[in-house]
């Protein structure tokens, strides 16, 4: 989504500028055209000619000493986006205040561009109350953060404040930009595993990370849909997705019920516990009391909801086998799905946890489609082209 994108790089004085080069290189590598403007600071850090050489354009420092009369506005209009990383403290505090005085905070506020920042500082300037309520200001305005890792930061010191990835940055550049394949459209996806509570400190669970459904939820923002992201794992961070954590089956039922009313495609990847303890102890089961009996429940069946409705999103089920994966296809049939994921998750690589996937997609006519073992962000793009393929056949447009 990068590919041929117009993409202001802003650079402040911190000791990340110098992971600016990389981010620089990064988003032409996709494609963008970059041109950097640079405060004062940030070329005590890291020298101009760096970015003149990986942009092949000279950047802009001083906003009076430009070849252009007035380089801001020119930079704010030609600008699909304007990314600032790394994002100083000091630039969030203007930035937030609409402050124009470097040509940094004048070509964001010249802009009428989607803007990213990715901040980078010390663990204490970034959790300082006047960084907080700055941060929370830019996000007011819509300028999506990219908020910084934990890690090693400057001086030997670690700690939460070290600038993200530069891929994670290129990431939100491009989800900020519309005109993905699957832009505009509403998708919801499960992910993770459910808990069935079994008394106030024990729960009925299993192994799901929710990583697939995550790999699946990420690819589809890239594509530039909306996402609604039931998960009872830990989720991920987009502009574009919108996160609802749950526990039970019960709450990821009535979650994703109400999302898929007007959803076009329905991915459910988490892993939903069938049964249920039919009464959830209130206090804490006691060794001295003895094993006890407990009383196994069916909970809804999410999917199986989905596929009653009429009209019904585009949907998508995952079976998550031990072994053969005929009573996958026995399951794309039964529970009328568009499309099945089948994995047998006792196979070398596949599975829970893992960060590869060896999968077969089912199709309701009971045809199979077995996937050599790749990685999970692989298996997510892959299973949207699929995905794009059949609903075209159907005469969806995307
Ligand atoms: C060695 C050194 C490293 C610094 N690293 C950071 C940093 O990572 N983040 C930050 O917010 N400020 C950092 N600062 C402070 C900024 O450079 C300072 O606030 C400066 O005024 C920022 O200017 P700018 O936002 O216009 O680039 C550092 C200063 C020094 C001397």
């Amino acid at each position: 989504m990068l590919a041929g994108r117009r993409v202001v790089l802003g650079v402040t004085g911190g000791v990340a500028a110098y992971k600016a080069a990389y981010l620089a290189r990064r988003l032409i590598e996709r494609g963008a055209v970059v041109r950097v403007v640079m405060t004062e600071s940030a070329t005590k850090f890291v020298g101009p000619h760096t970015f003149a050489a990986i942009t092949g354009s000279r950047p802009v420092v001083d906003l009076f000493d430009a070849e252009d009369v007035s380089p801001h506005t020119t930079f704010g209009r030609w600008a699909d986006a304007v990314v600032v990383a790394p994002a100083t403290a000091a630039t969030l505090a203007r930035l937030a205040n609409g402050l124009s005085d470097d040509s940094v905070s004048a070509t964001v506020l010249a802009t009428a561009a989607p803007v990213v920042i990715a901040p980078a500082m010390h663990t204490e300037m970034w959790q300082h109350p006047a960084t907080v309520a700055n941060v929370e200001r830019l996000e007011s305005f819509g300028y999506h953060i990219v908020s910084p890792e934990a890690g090693a930061l400057a001086g030997g010191d670690t700690g939460l404040g070290r600038l993200a990835d530069p891929d994670r940055i290129a990431d939100a550049v491009a989800a900020v930009l519309p005109g993905g394949p699957l832009t505009g459209v509403e998708v919801l996806i499960t992910a993770g595993g459910t808990r069935e509570p079994i008394d106030r400190v024990r729960y009925l669970g299993n192994h799901s990370s929710g990583k697939m459904g995550n790999a699946i939820a990420a690819a589809a923002a890239r594509r530039g849909a909306n996402v609604t992201l039931v998960t009872a794992g830990p989720g991920i961070e987009h502009p574009r997705v919108t996160i609802i954590p749950v526990d039970t089956a019960a709450e990821m039922a009535d979650a994703a019920w109400a999302i898929a009313k007007k959803a076009e495609v329905a991915v459910m990847a988490a892993a939903v516990a069938d049964f249920r303890p039919a009464e959830a102890l209130d206090g804490k089961l006691r060794r001295a009391d003895g094993p006890p009996t407990i009383d196994l429940e069916p909970t809804p069946d999410v999917l199986g909801g989905i596929a009653e409705m009429s009209p019904r999103p585009f949907l998508v089920g995952f079976a998550a086998e031990t072994g053969a994966l005929d009573e996958a296809i026995a399951k794309a049939r039964r529970k009328g799905v568009d499309l099945l994921v089948a994995n047998d998750v006792t196979a070398p690589g596949s599975g829970f946890g893992t960060e590869t996937n060896q999968v077969t997609i089912v199709l309701p006519d009971g045809s199979t489609e077995p996937w050599s073992l790749m990685p999970k962000t692989e298996v997510a793009e892959r299973l949207w082209d699929r995905i794009a393929e059949l609903r075209k056949r159907e005469g969806t447009s995307t």
